[in-house]
């Protein structure tokens, strides 16, 4: 209820501002906004050679160990259209994930590169995350290519997080001009 108000406000604004500028400037269309929803699954492999996720700072650091302020790890993990890691893999969600002071909480900035049908190009955002959580939203701030101007978030919860193979479930909701 609170959202989907939220996002209508935001697209009644960002409709407005398009009207504005095109007000003063070429014959612009006004800028029409649609609402798109996707679902797709992060696969993580922490055992040797081909390692998703590497600890490269901080003062203990390890990718599944315990965690202290500061840490940081760099991750470049697969998407995949299911939870099977045999599905086709669709992109790549690579970014820093940083240790915070409540060992549970996590600063994640990243960018996903994902193809879908219909739909090819990165969403960029940031958040800050709580992994005791039984899910948890990420914000999505920009984009390119079919992703160009989305605004929007993530929903993630996790699938199985083995301390080997994890998976997370990812539902993007997002709001993108129409090109
Ligand atoms: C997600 O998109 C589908 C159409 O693809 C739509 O029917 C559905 O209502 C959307 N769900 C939400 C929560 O926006
Ligand atoms: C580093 O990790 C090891 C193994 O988990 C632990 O025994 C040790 O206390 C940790 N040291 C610090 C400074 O956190
Ligand atoms: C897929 O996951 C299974 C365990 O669920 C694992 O044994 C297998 O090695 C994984 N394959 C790849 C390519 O990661
Ligand atoms: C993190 O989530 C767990 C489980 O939902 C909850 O018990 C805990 O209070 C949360 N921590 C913070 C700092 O929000």
């Amino acid at each position: 209820m609170e959202r989907s108000h939220g996002m209508s406000t935001v697209a009644l604004f960002l409709s407005a501002l398009c009207i504005v500028s095109s007000g003063c400037c070429s014959p612009v269309n006004a800028m029409k906004m649609k609402k798109v929803n996707f679902t797709y699954y992060l696969h993580d492999d922490f055992v040797p050679p081909d390692v998703t996720a590497v600890a490269v700072a901080g003062a203990n650091a390890s990718v599944t160990g315990p965690s202290a302020l500061g840490d940081v790890t760099v991750f470049d993990s697969i998407l995949r259209e299911t939870a099977s890691n045999a599905s086709a893999q669709i992109g790549h969600h690579s970014g820093l994930l940083v240790s915070l002071s409540d060992p549970r909480e996590k600063f994640i900035t990243f960018v996903t590169s994902i193809t879908i049908p219909g739909y090819s190009g990165t969403l960029s955002g940031s958040c800050r995350i709580n992994f005791t959580a039984p899910s948890w939203e990420e914000a999505i701030n920009s984009g390119t290519g079919s992703f160009e101007g989305a605004r929007g978030h993530l929903t993630v919860s996790a699938v199985s997080l083995t301390p080997t193979f994890p998976v997370l479930k990812y539902k993007a909701y997002l709001i993108l001009p129409h090109h």
